[in-house]
């Protein structure tokens, strides 16, 4: 599904110049669910903007669905339309919009017609327990609430790959817990794939596998982790 290889970034120039990542490779499966760990700093987002073609990398290849990813911004943009749901860290609502709208937005950018996407983006918002608030706007809503918005637009299109930038940072134990039981669910019933950076130990155990982050460098693979239950 995800492949990318020897992937470098880096920041700044001359004397300020910061080196993200450092060459990192991996490849994740269709129907996979990965955790992206590391402290803060690591390079985690980085390598997230990235792999959600939301910018380039200095040197190395991603391959989605097989295909190398082109650098026609036209084409990128197509592409992340159609395959990709992106989280962000810092939720990236649109202000003026209601959570209703937001939801509904990426929708609209594939062209599905009013009813549906409405009628979707209610199911989704109602999905992450937030109906009640479906005509607020996110300055009306606290973090937690602005971040289930943000999961439910990620997800109103079913998208075959979902990358999360610290998805439940925001939520309290309950909220998180569910948010990544709806993820997966999501998950089981389209075969979505998920990349999760998180410092969250409970997501940890819910996923695949888990990737460790280090200074811009991956290291290995940790052994099978989603629990049996
Ligand atoms: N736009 C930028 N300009 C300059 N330096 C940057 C920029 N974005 C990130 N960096 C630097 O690159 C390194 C990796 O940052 P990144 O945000 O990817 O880390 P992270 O693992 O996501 O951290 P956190 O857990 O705090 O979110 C850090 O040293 C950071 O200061
Ligand atoms: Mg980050």
């Amino acid at each position: 599904m995800l492949k990318f290889d020897a992937l470098s970034k880096s920041y700044g120039q001359g004397a300020a110049r910061m080196q993200a990542l450092r060459g990192v490779s991996a490849e994740i499966n269709a129907g996979e669910m990965v955790a992206l760990c590391g402290p803060s700093g690591s390079g985690k987002s980085t390598l997230l903007n990235l792999l959600g073609l939301l910018d380039t990398p200095d040197q190395g290849q991603i391959y989605l669905q097989g295909r190398q990813v082109p650098t026609d911004i036209t084409a990128l943009t197509e592409l992340r339309c159609h395959l990709l749901g992106f989280i962000f860290q810092r939720y990236n609502l649109l202000p003026v919009l209601t959570a209703q709208e937001n939801v509904e937005y990426p929708l609209a950018l594939l062209g599905v017609a009013k009813a549906k996407r409405s009628a979707q983006a209610a199911a989704m918002l109602e999905a992450v327990g937030l109906s009640h608030v479906a005509t607020h706007k996110p300055d009306q809503l606290s973090g937690g609430q602005q971040q289930r918005v943000a999961i439910a637009r990620a997800l109103v299109k079913r998208p075959p790959l979902v990358i999360a930038d610290e998805p439940t940072a925001n939520l309290d134990g309950e909220t998180a817990e569910q948010i990544i039981e709806l993820m997966q669910q999501l998950g089981r019933d389209a075969n979505t794939t998920f990349l999760i950076a998180s410092h969250d130990p409970r997501l940890y155990q819910r996923c695949d596998r888990v990737l460790t982050l280090k200074d811009g460098c991956l290291s290995q693979f940790q052994p099978q982790l989603r629990s049996a239950s």
